[in-house]
């Protein structure tokens, strides 16, 4: 076997436990999974009918490294009507899914050694990304007893002084379920040009909000044209997650350095798929709405079920997960519980300690989950709850 093939940066990546567990779920039929992190929904028909044309219609080459043009200009036509910012086909970059495009930015603007604020608990792909960089990752602690807001005395103790480029922002929210609100982003606007960071807004659940309440993209506040790369996705707008298209729109200087990395990470995200995401943006916006209103109808019963069975959780406006509290109840910690919960219960839930440390002592529950699903998964984890 050859010795030290592997490099360092793959080897001091920290495994994901989610995997492990879910994989445990997967094997055990009887189990029920409140793990998914994508769209139990498969993909609307008029978008499946789109790539199929597009398939026979020859669509089967390499795009343009920045993107189709036809689908920059359907997307900065959405940026203006949904998210009300000012965009040009020009300022914008089409990746391999927002996940691409977490890595492009932050290739683009962070060296060796450079602090990148990132969330915590927040999505688990952050603090990996800043790592393979040899960045170092800040994390802003969010509390439970904010709302899960993002704080500006968090954000002030968090920063490393001179050293720190950017902050990766995350509205609708993985994993509490939080939307900022308009005001919690003006202060971390204020924030970001006092100290010169770039804000990188990932809002890949921008379509589901519940209740009234509505999704802000930052880069729309007076001022922030330039200090914003909005981050945008299909995956979950339009249950598209494996056709792989996410967008980034910013300063142009950004996204045409953005554009030369992407040269040699994926060249072009896939053409069909871009073809396909084309017609979704262009076509009528119902069926985001119909799966919208049965993941809030999900919502509304988990969280009724979770509150009667003392699992308390800051009612989530958004995204499709809840992230109650266990460490009232129990000593273990939400990894073991989360183990313990799938053994006693039959239930995978996924530990709050995935989304960084300040989620030990939570659980995430996703309900992309059919709602028979979630009341059966209740019921079992209530009967278990009373052997803790
Ligand atoms: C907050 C957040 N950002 C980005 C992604 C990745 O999405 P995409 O499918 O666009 O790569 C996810 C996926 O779960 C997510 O939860």
């Amino acid at each position: 076997m050859l010795r030290g093939i592997i490099s360092e940066r793959s080897t001091e990546l920290p495994s994901i436990v989610i995997g492990k567990l879910l994989k445990m779920a997967v094997e055990d039929k009887s189990v029920i999974s409140l793990g998914p992190g994508e769209p139990d929904f498969t993909t609307p028909k008029g978008i499946i009918t789109a790539a199929r044309r597009a398939l026979s219609e020859g669509y089967t080459h390499y795009s343009p490294p920045q993107g189709r043009l036809e689908l920059r200009k359907a997307i900065a036509e959405k940026l203006k009507k949904d998210n009300k910012i000012d965009a040009s086909p020009d300022d914008i970059i089409v990746t391999t899914g927002s996940t691409e495009g977490i890595l492009l930015s932050l290739m683009t603007m962070v060296d060796p050694g450079e602090g990148v604020m990132i969330t915590d608990p927040g999505f688990l792909a952050y603090r990996p990304t800043v790592e393979i960089l040899n960045g170092m990752p800040l994390s802003v602690r969010l509390r439970e007893e904010h709302g899960w807001q993002i704080d500006v005395d968090e954000l002030e103790r968090s920063i490393a002084p001179e050293k720190t480029n950017a902050i990766i922002i995350n509205t609708p929210t993985n994993p509490t379920g939080t939307v900022y609100t308009r005001s919690a982003l003006e202060d971390l606007a204020d924030f970001a040009i006092e100290h010169d960071i770039m804000i990188i807004s990932d809002e890949a659940y921008e379509k589901l909000t519940y209740d009234g309440s509505r999704h802000i993209s930052i880069g729309s506040l007076n001022g922030m044209g330039d200090r914003v790369l909005t981050m945008q996705s299909a995956s979950k707008t339009y249950a598209m997650a494996g056709f792989r298209i996410g967008w980034m729109h910013g300063p142009e200087k950004l996204v045409k350095a953005m554009t030369k990395l992407h040269l040699f990470s994926t060249l072009s995200a896939p053409t069909v798929s871009q073809v396909a995401v084309t017609a979704a943006l262009k076509g009528s916006q119902k069926a985001t709405e119909e799966m919208r209103k049965e993941y809030d109808r999900r919502r509304r019963m988990m969280v009724k079920r979770l509150n009667r069975m003392g699992l308390h959780c800051v009612e989530p406006k958004g995204a499709f997960y809840a992230f109650p509290k266990i460490s009232h109840l129990t000593k273990k910690s939400s990894f073991k519980f989360a183990e313990w919960l799938l053994r006693e219960g039959k239930v995978a839930v996924v530990p709050g300690t995935e989304f960084g440390k300040y989620g030990e002592g939570y659980i995430r529950l996703s309900y992309a989950t059919a709602y028979d699903k979630i009341a059966t998964a209740m019921d079992r984890m209530g009967k278990a709850l009373k052997k803790l």
